[in-house]
């Protein structure tokens, strides 16, 4: 499939997923949704691909929400359906390998939701991060009050939530919103290396620890720790198990296949 709103790079085992509307700041429409949610559905498939970076197109967004335009022509009912189906949110969410998102400038609303959906953040000095929706009159419904809530914890949350307020790339870092910040011209490069040193591990340890880590806001402590053990045990089930402690024995790099 081609596609219009983004694109999509192989390099090696980390594919580049970009929003590609820089002239509405990389605006989620529809369409976004619709091509984010093929896009993932394939390099889920995809065994070449071991890690995703989503990112932005230009230097002044990553994605400055939802496409406001569109909310005009949506009833409750319109706008229910689309939330309840398969969007980007939810696609970043149950994808099996890991997601990383590169945060290059404004990161508002779903595009803050958008980033909170991923599994680690990186951003750029001049990211600037906010769910604005209250100002229009409505809330977040694409995950934020829940993930930025487990993110970062109620108080801060509920502030940014309740105020609309924008924070710096500082602020989001002291915050735990993101993991590492970098100067713009490094970005890039920053969240390669990172991508890259993931996408050399065992691909389906990574799946079942992502697994487990993501189990650990949704379930309690006693369910959780029993989902640990289980997806422990079938790592014991993959070759990539056996190569992995033979490499550590034999003092070599150990070379996993996903197998
Ligand atoms: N939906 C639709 N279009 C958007 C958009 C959004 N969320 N955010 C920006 N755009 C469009 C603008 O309408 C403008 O399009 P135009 O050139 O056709 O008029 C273009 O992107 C550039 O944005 P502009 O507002 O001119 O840039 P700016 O630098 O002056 O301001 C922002 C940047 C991010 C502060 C401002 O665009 C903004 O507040 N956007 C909305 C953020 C928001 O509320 N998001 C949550 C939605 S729930």
């Amino acid at each position: 499939m081609t596609y219009e709103t983004i694109t999509v790079e192989k390099r090696g085992g980390v594919a580049v997923l970009t929003i590609n509307r820089p002239d509405k700041l990389n605006a989620l429409n529809k369409q976004v949704h619709r091509e984010g949610v093929d896009a993932l559905d394939a390099m889920r498939r995809d065994e070449e691909v071991r890690v995703v970076v989503i990112t932005g197109a230009g230097e002044k967004s990553f994605i400055a929400g939802a496409d406001i335009s569109e909310f005009a022509g949506q009833t409750p009912v319109t706008q229910r359906d689309l939330f309840h189906e398969r969007t980007f949110f939810n696609s970043i969410d149950t994808f099996p390998k890991p997601v990383i998102a590169m945060v290059n400038g404004f990161c508002l609303g779903g595009g803050c939701e958008l980033a909170l959906a991923c599994d680690i953040r990186v951003c750029s000095e001049n990211a600037r991060f906010s769910q604005p929706e209250i100002n229009l009159g409505i809330m977040p419904g694409g995950g934020g009050t829940q993930r930025l809530t487990n993110l970062i914890g109620e108080g801060r949350a509920m502030e940014l939530i309740l105020t609309g307020d924008m924070i710096d790339a500082a602020t989001a870092h002291k915050f735990g919103l993101v993991n590492h910040v970098h100067p713009a011209a490094e970005l890039e490069a920053e969240t390669m290396k990172l991508a890259e040193k993931i996408a050399e591990k065992a691909p389906i340890a990574l799946q079942l620890c992502k697994e487990a880590v993501k189990f650990a806001s949704r379930s309690s402590l006693d369910e959780g720790l029993r989902r640990e053990v289980d997806l422990f045990a079938i790592c014991f089930s993959t070759e990539d198990k056996q190569e992995g402690v033979s490499a550590f024995l034999e003092k070599r790099k150990p070379v996993f296949k996903g197998k």
